[in-house]
């Protein structure tokens, strides 16, 4: 009814009651309530060191909002869709508890500063936790790593066997891939971390407000430049759900590579039993289920950055109700990246190496032939000759249904006279991934290097 309403003052007719629920947000935005009270404190202390509202006032309205905080904690707040969202929720209840004073609080400010201070502070203390998780994710990757250093795989290109590597240089690959995430998150929190209060509904206010003083009070470093800015920019959302994107398209991937390692034609890896489930229907079936769903929910990750980038799109300046559309894709975005981290972190920590099957397939599809190329130039050979030589020589063994390690030193020779007994140290598995001895390469020394170097930090 538009008599509750804090707003009610020039209306004549009750809201609708569907259209009440409609455009509330109450039911969602009410995971803010910790930062709206903070933001609120801030900023009645501000009001207060100002002049703008008595001292006497800045006291109750404190307290006030820390029993609201208590009961909120303590699921005894009865949130109302009538008062629309989180900001009118707990002002009118403190103006109900404290009178006058509550009634105070809102000088000076809008919803429309309000809630984009309220999914700042909110975000910064999201990307510290979802920061953290990949932590434990690379931790995760740098014990198996280590485990792994002396498992030998194939590496793929097109799917198809390329070049012999070691499991834990694939395993660093990902870390790669988190770290740069962790820049990336880092990099938004830099601009999410700007103080927009103060600048009211669009254009700023008459009170002679200390937004430096606030910034203070709520840790940020910097305040927004302009109003009209600082209440309709949701770029740090949009950057927030493109870094997140970004993690949970790493975490497909690596997914797409669990579930393919534990099927049994490659049978590379072993997910422990609390990762998977069975089959209703067939007995011997263990399913991945864990990082098919990950894979899965990139999508709606994806989906929810789409969503955003599309509400924004044609918005004038400054606030639009359409806005109120920023927040569950931002929270279940938050949710999903940090389950799925989460459970990747221990997954990974759990999975068994099956190293004799990888062992096997690292030999397999002529792996080791690039390097008979590489052998034939150091002999003399131009690499494009070198190429063509080992091409025949593997066309024959296809056609003799053997491996080029069975090859005899005649056998070679035919190919090319340059070829001597050293040939046969050249092309084993072992040999191969050591020979790739330069910065980033698969050589056992310099991915235990690596490791350190992550370790330390770097
Ligand atoms: N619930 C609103 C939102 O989430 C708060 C800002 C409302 N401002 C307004 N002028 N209606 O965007």
């Amino acid at each position: 009814m538009s008599k509750d309403k804090l707003w009610g003052g020039r209306f004549t007719q009750p809201t609708d009651a569907f259209v009440e629920e409609f455009t509330a947000s109450i039911q969602f935005d009410k995971r803010l309530y910790h930062q709206d009270i903070r933001g609120s404190i801030a900023h009645a202390r501000m009001l207060g060191k100002q002049g703008i509202i008595p001292l006497e006032n800045v006291e109750q309205i404190v307290h006030g909002l820390r029993t609201i905080l208590g009961q909120i904690e303590a699921g005894e707040f009865d949130f109302s869709i009538s008062l629309e969202d989180i900001h009118m929720n707990i002002e009118a209840r403190l103006s109900a508890a404290i009178g006058e004073a509550g009634k105070r609080l809102h000088t000076g400010r809008s919803r429309n500063d309000q809630v984009a201070l309220d999914i700042r502070l909110y975000l910064r203390d999201e990307i510290v936790e979802i920061t953290t998780y990949l932590d434990l994710l690379i931790d995760a990757l740098l014990i198996q790593a280590e485990a792994n250093l002396d498992t030998l795989m194939p590496g793929f290109t097109h799917l198809q066997t390329a070049q012999p590597i070691l499991f834990a240089h694939h395993l660093m690959a990902y870390v790669e891939m988190f770290k740069r995430d962790k820049g990336r998150l880092e990099d938004c929190s830099r601009r999410a971390n700007v103080l927009p209060l103060g600048a009211g509904a669009l254009a700023g206010t008459t009170f002679p407000i200390d937004r430096e003083y606030v910034a203070e009070q709520l840790e940020f470093p910097a305040i927004t430049r302009n109003s009209l800015d600082a209440v309709s920019d949701r770029d740090f959302v949009l950057e927030f759900l493109a870094a997140a994107s970004i993690v949970m398209m790493h975490l497909s991937r690596f997914s797409e590579e669990l579930i393919l390692w534990s099927t049994s034609a490659f049978r590379f890896i072993e997910l422990s039993d609390g990762f998977c489930t069975g089959s209703s229907i067939m007995p011997q079936k263990k399913n991945p289920d864990v990082p098919e769903l990950v894979r899965g929910k990139t999508g709606r990750v994806y989906g929810n950055l789409m969503a955003l980038l599309t509400t924004m799109k044609a918005l004038p300046l400054a606030y639009n109700k359409d806005m109120q559309e920023d927040k569950e894709p931002l929270f279940d975005t938050i949710d999903t990246v940090k389950g799925s981290l989460k459970i990747f972190a221990e997954m990974i920590r759990e999975m068994k190496v099956n190293r004799e099957n990888m062992r096997k397939a690292a030999g397999d599809g002529f792996s080791t032939a690039t390097d008979v190329a590489d052998y034939l130039v150091r002999k003399g050979l131009p690499f494009r000759d070198a190429h063509e030589v080992v091409g025949k020589a593997v066309g024959y063994c296809v056609k003799n249904k053997v491996d080029i390690t069975d090859l005899t030193l005649a056998e070679w020779q035919q190919f090319s006279t340059k070829i001597d007994a050293d040939i046969f140290e050249c092309c084993t598995v072992e040999a191969s991934v050591n020979a790739r001895n330069i910065p980033g390469g698969t050589a056992r020394e310099r991915v235990w290097s690596e490791i350190q170097n992550v370790r330390a930090g770097n």
